[in-house]
């Protein structure tokens, strides 16, 4: 077993080697040194190996059919890009997804969802990094500066480690120019400076196009179609014209549109009362309590729902269900 593991190891060096003959990850050294120690599993620190990452299949599998509700159209895209990125060492550029939908539907949820199957920690990895417009870029004035900051965060964080995520939640709030600035390393195919980012995921987060979405399941719902019978095709060109469009979209007229540098845009469907009421269901299994009906049901009725008129979705999605459900337990 330990000499599989090392021959292993030095197959993917080689592997790796000849990929990216320039710049050999220097945190690739963790993984190699642990195992020289004759512990392969004992890294007390987390570093850019197989320990630490590695992409299981099963588990997002898993996640996406039993614990996010009503999203038919993103639940596939997600499982089928994030395993065909993963599972190609030699990718040549980026996986880029941009996740569209409504406040409370889960686009947040499913970044979660994809650093937990990849990651050891998750979210908490140190290689997954999450920027919130408002919180990391808040000042427009200081435009210029976070351009070169996200520049080198991403450059530096990338040659740490190739197998790094970068989730942009807020993209609505974002400076058109600031994405911009990441551009290169989204399209170029090969290594810039000795890096190559070919390995790395980046997320983009906005509700922007949401609006658009549920007027397409507001349409199918008085036609008396099934949600389910909604498709891609039905969406995918309001989608893109409503974020191009979109002042107010971080990726506005941006080049990173305009080129064509994002893989999937990804549509989330506004939830519908019966999906508040799994979403509060799976609150209490998570809570190691009995799954109750009608203490969920009571909790339901708390949330407004649109339009005025029919009721269907809800307005914030499944928003608070943990903090709502305390109320009525
Ligand atoms: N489709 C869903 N299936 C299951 N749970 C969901 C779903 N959507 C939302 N939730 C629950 O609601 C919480 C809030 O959702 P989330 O943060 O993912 O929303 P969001 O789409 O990112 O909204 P925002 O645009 O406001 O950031 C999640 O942590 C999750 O518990
Ligand atoms: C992948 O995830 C599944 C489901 O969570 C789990 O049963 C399995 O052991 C995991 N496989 C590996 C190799 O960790
Ligand atoms: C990696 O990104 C973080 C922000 O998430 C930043 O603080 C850090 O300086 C970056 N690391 C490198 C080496 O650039
Ligand atoms: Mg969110």
């Amino acid at each position: 077993m330990k000499l599989r593991s090392a021959l292993w190891l030095f197959l993917n060096a080689i592997m790796i080697a000849k990929v990216k003959p320039i710049n050999f990850p220097k945190s690739y050294t963790c993984q190699l040194s642990s195992s020289l120690t004759g512990l392969p599993f004992y890294t007390p620190r987390e570093c850019c190996g197989p320990r630490w990452i590695s992409y299981n299949k099963t588990s997002l599998e898993m996640a996406l059919s039993s614990k996010l509700f009503g999203q038919h159209l993103a639940s596939p895209i997600i499982l089928k890009t994030v395993t065909r990125h993963m599972e190609n060492p030699n990718s040549e550029t980026p996986l880029v997804l941009s996740l569209h939908g409504l406040t409370g539907t889960g686009k947040s949820f499913v970044s979660r969802l994809i650093a937990e199957s990849i990651y050891h920690n998750g979210m908490r990895s140190k290689f997954v990094h999450l920027f919130i417009t408002t919180e990391h870029f808040p000042h427009k004035a200081h435009l210029e500066t976070y351009k070169d900051q996200l520049k080198q965060w991403v450059k530096g964080n990338v040659s740490e480690c190739p197998s790094s995520m970068f989730i942009f939640d807020e993209m609505d709030k974002m400076q058109t120019d600031l994405i911009d600035s990441i551009k290169p390393y989204l399209d170029y195919h090969g290594t810039i400076d000795g890096v190559s980012y070919g390995q790395a995921i980046f997320i983009f987060l906005s509700n922007s196009g949401g609006m658009e979405i549920a007027k397409k399941a507001l349409d199918f719902w008085k036609t008396g179609r099934k949600r389910e019978e909604i498709n891609l095709m039905d969406l995918e060109k309001d989608l893109t014209l409503s974020v191009f469009n979109n002042e107010k979209n971080g990726l506005w007229r941006s080049s990173v549109i305009s080129e064509k540098l994002v893989d999937f845009y990804v549509p989330f469907l506004p939830l519908e009362h019966k999906h508040l009421v799994q979403c509060g269901l799976a609150e209490m299994a998570a809570r190691g309590m009995k799954p109750d009906q009608g203490v969920v049901e009571r909790m339901a009725k708390e949330y407004s729902f649109f339009p005025d008129e029919e009721r269907i979705f809800s307005n914030q999605g499944c928003k608070m269900v943990s903090k709502r459900l305390d109320f009525y337990l």
